[in-house]
């Protein structure tokens, strides 16, 4: 089970570089590939850790370290996941609304692509017919994930080519003897429901038979993770034993062994990381303590993005009096962390942890109202090391024209 920090670890991680300040536990990150590989022991999968939801080349270094692969959603993420030492390889791009060029670019890295329109798909037709292997990021229709922002399967998403358009795929595919080795779907993220996934293998186990140079199946990311106590997560064990019997059901007819590949993003990272900050001023309204913080939705945008909840405690007093609290922050704009939460009785000067920070945390941060980003730590084995330093007031100018 997820391995967590201790406030005595938070708390020193906070003396010694400040607040707010963004604390990763890589031992986390390893034990949960390590339940990915567990709970699939009996399948050929390939895993590629979705690495929009944390960047930083230390996570990537960590998880190129384990073993694991990488999903990149940008011509930069790609950039970033070769500098961090991952072969082309075991690299994914997986677009969404690009220009061609950057397919082209990530072509000349030699890393694996999925490429998710017809205008793009014809495009590399035209240029690499059947050169350079490619995948097809589908639309499946399923509607899947936590609320209608984080679902991209349904049929009125922008991701992927529609599955009804599968004659002008297979056109495309003939005009230009496209050489198709994966096909790919990701349904949206906070999938708790396994018989999404095996929905998923349903419609391409329909199409399959098509592809006879197919050597993959890609069924994205997006499984569950707990945010509250008591929350649900996907059942890594149920979903492989289903995985499994669905391909048991479904031999390929071109006789060609496929590899299962997925790419977690929130499951490798979201409950590794922690977002420290401390209590700046408490105020007192009628029948409301606000508590106001020094971070903000500039750090932690997902609990006004998506409504999300993150858990949240006072480290700095674990065993005080529960009491009810409105956590906010200090953006000159309504930002709510939470309403009516019960905290361990809080007082100016304490530090408050979110947990579930790693996934979406520093990654959707910005520097609204001129404020710096947070600092980054990443703790493995016992010892905590700066990996991103907080901005300074050099980095707001950054490069704007003086
Ligand atoms: N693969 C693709 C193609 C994706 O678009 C995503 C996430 C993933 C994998 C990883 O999904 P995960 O395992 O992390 O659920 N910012 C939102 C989540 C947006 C997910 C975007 N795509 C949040 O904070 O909840």
């Amino acid at each position: 089970m997820s391995q967590q920090l201790s406030n005595e670890q938070l708390i020193a991680a906070a003396q010694e570089f400040g607040t707010p300040l963004y604390v990763y536990n890589a031992d986390n990150i390893t034990a949960q590939y390590q339940r990915l590989t567990t709970a699939f022991a009996q399948t050929d999968t390939k895993f590629f850790y979705a690495c929009k939801a944390l960047t930083n080349i230390n996570i990537l270094k960590h998880i190129k370290s384990i073993g694991c692969n990488v999903d990149c959603s940008s011509i930069n993420e790609v950039k970033l996941a070769l500098l961090a030492g991952f072969e082309p390889g075991n690299v994914l791009y997986t677009s969404n609304g690009i220009h061609f060029s950057e397919i082209e670019e990530a072509q000349s890295l030699g890393v694996n692509i999925n490429i998710d329109s017809l205008s793009n798909l014809e495009k590399f037709g035209q240029k690499f017919g059947h050169s350079y292997p490619v995948g097809i990021r589908l639309r499946p229709n399923i509607m899947a994930g936590g609320n209608i922002k984080i679902s991209t399967g349904h049929d009125k998403s922008k991701f992927g080519i529609p599955i009804d358009q599968l004659d002008k795929i297979m056109a495309l595919v003939a005009q230009d003897d496209l050489f198709i080795q994966n096909l790919h779907i990701h349904t949206g993220s906070d999938i708790k429901d396994v018989d999404v996934f095996v929905k998923g293998i349903e419609v391409l186990f329909d199409i399959i038979p098509q592809f006879k140079e197919l050597s993959s199946i890609d069924l994205g990311g997006g499984f569950k993770v707990p945010y509250k106590k008591g929350d649900a997560e996907t059942d890594m064990p149920l979903l492989a034993q289903k995985v499994n019997e669905a391909f048991a059901n479904h031999p390929n007819p071109n006789g060609k062994h496929l590899q299962v590949w997925f790419e977690p993003g929130k499951f490798l990272v979201s409950a590794s990381g922690y977002l420290v900050a401390e209590v700046n001023v408490m105020k007192e309204n009628t029948n409301t303590t606000f508590v106001g913080l020094n971070t903000g939705f500039n750090h932690l945008i997902r609990p006004m993005f998506y409504d999300a909840y993150h858990q949240i405690e006072n480290i700095s007093n674990p065993t005080g009096e529960e009491k009810h609290y409105a956590v906010t922050g200090n953006i000159c704009e309504t930002d709510t962390f939470a309403w009516d939460r019960k905290i361990a009785a809080i007082r100016e000067g304490d530090l408050l942890v979110f947990k579930n920070a790693g996934a979406y945390g520093f990654e959707m941060s910005s520097n609204f109202n001129s404020r710096y980003k947070p600092a980054e730590v990443l703790i493995k084995d016992g010892k905590a090391t700066l990996i991103r330093k907080r901005d300074t007031f050099e980095d707001i100018l950054g490069n704007q024209v003086l």
